[in-house]
């Protein structure tokens, strides 16, 4: 542990390195021996005085096993996160709290804004627009740089869309439909163009699956974000294995991006191994490349000025911060987000819906059988063990997770309002509360199921050709 006659600037910056993961380790130590709490708070507190002593020496965060490197630009790397926090990165999102994962702190991890109601206000004003529930809500709850997305359309200066989606499987869920939705609400609130990313080859690098059945679930997938609804003539759907190859632009985006990343800062960003194969460690450099527009010489021209607007859940805002460090270094301007909270797992809000767990998630593919039976057997329920305890105190809709899917789906506002209150003060039954989810679910899913069968190749084949689209810059 540093002496306390030690200053930092009196340490090299390696020391310095080492000591402050010899004082982590104190710290474990001290918690998982149960220590007095006075002597894990004190050691706590040095922990954080050491991180900021090496910040200001070095310019960069501590992240233990990523040892300083000179001359390295520090990018934000979620460097505040504290032992016991939720973990919240594109492979895992968890939390001990039934709830959820506490919002707000993410916020300040991750040093975003929160879409407050004067953003919100904002947006129903320069578009005209209702504003979307899911804003009105907060389940888009968090921004970078919105409003100056705004301050530019105002002026009539135009930006684009880019949101996306890794094909992992032919089914996509529930969950993965909420930044499409919105992304169809923003391009025809906005009238802008849109491009989405399917990376067939991020699943090829990550899962244990061949180039082929990535590439196959990427034009299966596609079929289902056209369900959404998206206007053709504004809209470009790609495969990264296809349009990589094909798009010089866009390759040499990626390899410039590559040149200004260092192994280490993706390592701090992502958690990257030396065991990794080399194709994961360079990837993020592939999601970053459609926020710049000159990837798109198609749509774009020459223009490298057109501003980004992403959105997405916030699992994926390390690929983004990352990509608005690279930016400016570049000569681009950085893209905008906006960040949607998750839609919760079945089995409780403590983790995110993912496709990975069959039963802890609802496809767009379950039949309005298989959706009942889920949702009674698997939603977890704030209701109280008895109809009688539960007449007496109520449920709690901020753990059930049938209330959590209503805030989602239930457009009425008033109704769901209704069913809060229901709920909270024991008038409505679990299985009624579970009831109203399976009779909002099952049509919205039969008509989604609808809309894509009327999608056919001819179409997909249509949305995913490189081609100018609608574009008033
Ligand atoms: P993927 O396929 O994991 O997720 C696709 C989109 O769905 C969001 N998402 C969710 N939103 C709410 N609740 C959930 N339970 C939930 N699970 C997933 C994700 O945040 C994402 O927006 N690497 C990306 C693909 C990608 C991308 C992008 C995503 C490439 N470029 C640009 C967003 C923006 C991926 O594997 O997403």
């Amino acid at each position: 542990m540093m002496s306390e006659s030690e200053t930092a600037t009196d340490l090299s910056v390696m020391d310095l390195y080492n000591h402050l993961t010899a004082q982590g380790e104190t710290v474990r130590n001290l918690k998982t021996n149960k220590a007095p709490k006075v002597d894990i708070d004190a050691a706590v507190q040095l922990l954080l005085k050491m991180k900021v002593d090496y910040k200001q020496v070095t310019g960069q965060d501590y992240k233990a096993g990523c040892p300083p490197v000179d001359g390295l630009v520090s990018i934000d790397n979620d460097s505040a996160v504290e032992e016991g926090d939720d973990q919240v990165d594109p492979w895992t999102v968890s939390t001990s709290n039934a709830k959820g994962v506490d919002y707000d702190k993410l916020i300040v991890r991750f040093g975003s804004s929160k879409i407050d109601q004067e953003l919100v206000d904002r947006i129903a004003r320069v578009t005209g627009k209702t504003p979307h529930h899911f804003l009105r809500r907060g389940i888009f709850f968090s921004h970078r740089d919105m409003h100056q997305i705004l301050d530019a359309y105002e002026k009539q200066k135009s930006f684009y869309l880019y949101t996306g989606r890794g094909p992992s499987s032919e089914a996509m869920h529930v969950g993965h439909l909420i930044p499409f939705i919105f992304t169809k609400w923003l391009q025809d609130a906005f009238d802008v163009p849109l491009v989405i990313q399917l990376t067939d080859d991020e699943k090829y690098l990550w899962k244990d699956l061949s180039q082929e059945e990535c590439h196959r679930y990427a034009v299966e997938n596609a079929k289902d974000i056209i369900a959404c609804g998206f206007d053709v003539n504004k809209t470009f759907i790609f495969s990264d294995m296809d349009y990589m190859g094909s798009s010089p632009s866009f390759y040499r985006n990626v390899v410039k991006i590559q040149k200004h990343v260092t192994f280490n800062q993706v390592k701090g960003i992502f958690g990257f191994t030396d065991s990794d194969c080399i194709g994961k460690i360079s990837f993020p450099a592939i999601q970053a490349a459609p926020s710049f527009s000159n990837s798109f010489p198609q749509i774009f021209g020459d223009r490298k000025d057109v501003q980004c607007l992403i959105p997405c859940a916030i699992d994926q805002d390390p690929y983004f911060r990352m990509t608005r460090d690279v930016a400016p270094r570049i000569g681009y301007p950085k893209p905008a987000l906006l960040h949607s909270t998750f839609f919760p797992a079945l089995q409780g809000a403590q983790t995110k819906m993912s496709a990975s767990d069959a039963n802890s998630s609802i496809f767009l593919t379950d039949t309005p059988k298989q959706i009942k039976n889920k949702v009674n057997k698997h939603a977890f329920s704030g209701g109280k063990d008895t109809v009688e305890e539960h007449r007496k105190f109520g449920g709690n809709p901020d753990v059930d997770v049938s209330f959590m899917y209503l805030t989602f789906f239930l457009e009425d506002d008033e109704q769901l309002e209704k069913i809060r209150q229901d709920y909270s003060s024991g008038a409505l039954l679990t299985g009624e509360l579970k009831k109203c989810l399976i009779e909002t679910l099952q049509p919205m899913i039969t008509a989604h199921q609808e809309k894509r069968k009327l999608v056919t190749d001819e179409t997909v084949k249509q949305f995913m050709s490189p081609r100018k689209l609608h574009f008033n810059s």
